[in-house]
Order: C-alpha cells, then sequence, then structure tokens
C-alpha cells in the first residue's frame, strides 16, 4: 500500500507549522504518511483543490487566505463550517469533498485545557479582531456558555457582520479604542487578530483597564510569547498561548486522513517551540 498523503495549502505557507505536528504524529504512531505544505496563490485555488484527490492526496488542512473560498468549493459542510462560513479542512472521500471548521473545537478544547471555562463565562469575553478565526471563537466562547461576548474591530462594518452572524448570542460591538467599555467587568480577553505575529506591529491595548481576574489569549503562536501576552502576566492575569489551538484543531484532521486520533501532548509542544527557534 503507499504512503497516505496529506498536506497545507496556504499563501504563503512556509512559515506553517502543520508539517512538524503531523510529521511529529506520523513518527509517533508509526505511520506511513507524508504531510506537505502547498503553496498555492488565490487564483489557483479552486483548480489546485480539485486536483489534488486525482494526485492521491486524503485531504489537506486550508489556511489564510484560503479559508473563505474553501468552505464553497466544499460539496459539504459540517455544522461548524456552515456556521462560520469558513474551512480550514478538506476530506476527499470517494469523489466528494467535505469541509469542516476544526478551529471552533480546537480554541475550545485549548480553554479547557487551559482555565476554568465556567467561572470565566459568567462574565463577559472580549475578542478583538473580525476575520475568520474570530468567527471560529465567537462560535467556541457562546457554546462554552460566556453570558456576553463584546466584538472589538478596527473597522467598525466588520465587527457588526460578525455579530449579526452570532444573532442568537449576546454578542455586541465595542468602538475601537474604547477599552473601559469593552474590558470593564470581563472574564477573558482574546485576540482573534493577527497583530503581534512575528513580522506585525504588536496589539497595544491598554489593559490596565481589564480585571486582575480575568484571562488573557492569543490565537498568535509566533512568537508564542506575544508582547500582549508578556504585559498580561506582568500585570498578573492568567494567559494562553496560540499553540494550544493550533495542535487541537490539528486532530481531526489527522483522524480524518490517517486514521488514529493523536494525543495533544507536551513533548508535541516542546517539539513546535523548537520548530519555532529554528524558524
Ligand atoms: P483571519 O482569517 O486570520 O482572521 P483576516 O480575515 O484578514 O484574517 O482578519 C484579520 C484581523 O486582524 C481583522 O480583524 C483585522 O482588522 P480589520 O477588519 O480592521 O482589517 C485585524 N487587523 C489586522 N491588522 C490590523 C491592524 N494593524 N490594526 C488593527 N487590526 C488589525
Amino acid at each position: 500500500m503507499s504512503d497516505k498523503l496529506a498536506g497545507v495549502v496556504g499563501w504563503p505557507v512556509g512559515q506553517s507549522l502543520s508539517p512538524a505536528i503531523h510529521g511529529y504524529w506520523l513518527r509517533e504512531y508509526g505511520i506511513r504518511g507524508t504531510y506537505v505544505a502547498l503553496p498555492v496563490a488565490p487564483e489557483n485555488f479552486q483548480r489546485c483543490i480539485t486536483a489534488l484527490p486525482l494526485m492521491g492526496f486524503a485531504g489537506v488542512n486550508v489556511t489564510v487566505p484560503h479559508k473563505l473560498p474553501a468552505a464553497t468549493i466544499a460539496g459539504t459542510l459540517d455544522d461548524d463550517a456552515k456556521a462560520t462560513g469558513a474551512v480550514n479542512l478538506l476530506v476527499f472521500s470517494e469523489g466528494r469533498i467535505l469541509g469542516s471548521n476544526s478551529d471552533v473545537q480546537g480554541f475550545a478544547d485549548s480553554l479547557n485545557e487551559s482555565f476554568r471555562v465556567q467561572a470565566l463565562a459568567e462574565r463577559p469575553a472580549v475578542v478583538i479582531g473580525a476575520g475568520g478565526a474570530a468567527r471560529a471563537i465567537v462560535l467556541a466562547l457562546a457554546r462554552a456558555g460566556f453570558r456576553a461576548i463584546r466584538i472589538v474591530n478596527r473597522t467598525s462594518e466588520r465587527a457588526y457582520e460578525l455579530a449579526h452572524r452570532f444573532e442568537n448570542t449576546d454578542c455586541r460591538v465595542v468602538t475601537w479604542g474604547d477599552w473601559p467599555a469593552a474590558f470593564t467587568d470581563a472574564g477573558l480577553l482574546v485576540n482573534a487578530t493577527s497583530l503581534g505575529m512575528k513580522g506585525k506591529p504588536p496589539l497595544d491595548l491598554p489593559i490596565d483597564h481589564l480585571p486582575r481576574s480575568a484571562a488573557v489569549a492569543d490565537i498568535v503562536y509566533n512568537p508564542v510569547r506575544t508582547a500582549l501576552l508578556k504585559s498580561a502576566e506582568q500585570a498578573g492575569h492568567r494567559v494562553m498561548d496560540g499553540l494550544g489551538m493550533l495542535m487541537h484543531q490539528a486532530v481531526p484532521a489527522f483522524e480524518a486522513w490517517f486514521g488514529v486520533r493523536p494525543a495533544v501532548t507536551v513533548e508535541l509542544r516542546a517539539q513546535l517551540l523548537k520548530e519555532l527557534l529554528r524558524a
């Protein structure tokens, strides 16, 4: 039997840690498989995706900037992909393309691993950002039982669009810059923007308005300790970095393509930290 084949499609994709995650699990579980990074420009996305099953791929992860187009290519969407309109996992099966969003559960799993979520959820969560990642996070927070979610985004129209998408939950838009209104009484702050990522400016927020008991989460994982997390730690907040979500969102993908449900372990985290140092 030939090796099973999967990968990640993005533009650019060289910085992705997904090959390190899946490569680690393939070795760990002794599975004959290959996981490759595939740089695909937006204008070629559809043609490349439809060609992959013909080349023997079991499926691919989809990353920036393809998560929204991927939702339109998939013939079948799971519930979280439908709710977010974004897909980060494609599975090719018997001529069909199945699209899922495993970022939602990935964020939820990481949150549960890091904090006592029930206690945090009694107070509002603040989500900074309104892109594809923010959609997954708002859904995960609503499902985790957060009573209220405040959305703050530089471009307010996108914040309103996001709030509208989840109109059955208590989502409110707070104007960018009105940090006292956003942070008062909050139980959790999440950076769902790309700010703070290597090569981008830091997310510079005056978190002194945030209650000390609030937890702070960042979806950025390169660097793993962002300026936001450093200042939050210094101010006495509990923090969660972006590696947890990244590792957990990969679990259903690996299981779908390679047939084993892999474990997220401290050894995997250590391996990824090594990769980040090398990059
Ligand atoms: P993703 O799918 O990763 O969420 P995205 O859809 O491009 O990517 O969204 C990026 C998010 O980062 C958006 O919320 C964006 O804010 P805008 O909607 O105003 O563009 C936010 N973002 C990126 N650069 C920013 C900056 N310099 N200042 C504030 N927000 C920024």
